[in-house]
């Protein structure tokens, strides 16, 4: 959740007013990784050596406080893959961000099998005595033997779980933590989404869902910057050719579903209208035709200091490090660039980017942000890991056929 410091109210305001700030920045940290995620392909761009040093940080901390950045994502590849993290995280803190960590929520792993240490948790403890009190972790079943199967690691369930409920009883009672589920939604899962709300609410997590974007064919990769970094699995997409009106009954049944329980107060962090603008992508693959800010309310950073408009486009626009970045952000050549580049996308279903221009561009947008940030949904307590690991479906004795199958292929 926001802190609502007098400076993060300006710049609201003045985004709300010119939507020329840029109150919400990703940046990837790294693009290495500890799992190979089957829809995921960030991790094979991982570059120890074009990482940024420490110092490195303390410059892109100020530059991004200077630009009116309230709003920090920390992801990757893995956070936690960057001995960085803690310093990066002291460096945004220090310059009044509020940051948000995502992780897989996994230590160690040897390649076949999750390794448990307790390392990573005493990492995770650090990051949080420093400041940082929200962070999303990525679940995408309440099946381990399926989450296994997404994450390619046994016992991936078992550990990103046991690293939840340790985050919550660490943050319990503190004024701001909000704790998230980052669940993609897929032909693997879209029957357990409302079951995904629930078991979020019982660990004391709230839970935000993002609609899978794969490949169309293997070599489609390379299409943009964003589809080097997604992967052509068939198995995980809703086959919508071929099976409209059965998969359009299953997308209904779920995001009607999610709407009803986001409208009762279950802690749902997506807005009702990127609800159903994923129920839309879902059912017929189209983007939101609203047009987008990127550039403009938000950007991106690479782990090299590379500056992009959003997550997916490779525009080259200066270096985020260079001394002249500030004035070239706010000249009219960036603008008419970034115009260029928006305006010419296709369109994502990316819920920062979406929701950041929602807030702003609908007054339903806006007022489901701000009760949102001013009442954070209530979430149950804290649960114990054996409490929760209660709560994971392991009656399935096997995958089903057809992803055996294609594991096999
Ligand atoms: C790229 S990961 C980086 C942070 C961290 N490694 C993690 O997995 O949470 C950020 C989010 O992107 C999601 N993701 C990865 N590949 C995706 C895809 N093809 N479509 C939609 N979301 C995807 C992950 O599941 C995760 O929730
Ligand atoms: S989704 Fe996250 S954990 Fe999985 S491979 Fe990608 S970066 Fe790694
Ligand atoms: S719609 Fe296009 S330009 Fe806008 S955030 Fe998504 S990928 Fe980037």
């Amino acid at each position: 959740m926001l802190r609502f410091t007098a400076r993060n109210y300006a710049r609201i305001a003045a985004a709300a007013l010119t939507r020329r700030v840029p109150v919400y920045a990703h940046f990837g940290i790294t693009h290495r990784c500890n799992l190979t995620c089957k829809m995921c392909g960030i991790w094979r761009y991982g570059n120890e050596k074009e990482e940024l040093s420490a110092d490195q940080l303390k410059l892109m901390a100020g530059r991004m406080a200077r630009l009116g950045v309230v709003q920090l994502s920390i992801g990757g590849g893995e956070p936690f893959a960057s001995a960085r993290l803690e310093d990066a995280c002291s460096a945004f803190l220090a310059e009044g961000l509020n940051l948000r960590v995502l992780t897989n929520g996994i230590g160690e792993g040897n390649g076949r099998n999750v390794v448990r240490s307790s390392a990573y948790l005493d990492r995770v403890d650090r990051v949080i005595d420093l400041g940082v009190k929200s962070f999303s972790v990525s679940l995408d079943s309440l099946y381990p033997k399926r989450f296994d199967y997404i994450c390619e690691i046994d016992g991936a369930w078992d550990e990103a779980v046991r690293t939840m409920t340790h985050m919550a009883g660490r943050l319990a009672g503190r004024p701001g933590a909000l704790p998230t589920i980052n669940c993609v939604v897929s032909n693997l899962n879209l029957e357990e989404l409302p079951d995904m709300v629930r078991f979020a609410e019982q660990i004391g997590f709230a839970v935000s869902f993002l609609p899978i974007e794969l490949l169309p064919d293997p070599k489609a990769g390379q299409r943009n910057w964003e589809a080097r970094f997604i992967r052509y699995r068939p198995e995980l997409g809703l086959n919508i050719e071929d099976a409209a009106d059965a998969v359009h009954r299953r997308v209904d049944a779920a995001y009607d579903a999610l709407i009803e329980m986001k409208a009762a107060g279950k802690p749902i962090l997506n807005s009702t209208p990127y609800l159903e603008a994923s129920r839309r992508y879902l059912k017929t693959g189209q983007f939101p035709a609203e047009g987008c800010d990127a550039g403009r309310l938000y950007f991106s950073v690479a782990p090299n200091g590379q500056f992009t408009i959003c997550h997916r486009t490779e525009q080259q626009h200066l270096d985020f490090l260079d001394p002249n970045f500030e004035a070239y952000f706010h000249s009219a050549e960036y603008e008419q660039a970034r115009l260029i580049e928006a305006g010419g996308c296709e369109g994502c279903m990316r819920a920062c980017w979406i929701d950041t221009s929602s807030m702003f561009r609908t007054m339903e947008g806006f007022f489901e942000t701000a009760k949102l940030t001013l009442r954070p949904p209530r979430t149950g307590h804290p649960a114990t890991f054996a409490e929760a690991s209660q709560l994971a479906r392991r009656d399935e004795v096997d995958l089903p056929a057809e992803l055996i199958e294609a594991a096999a292929g």
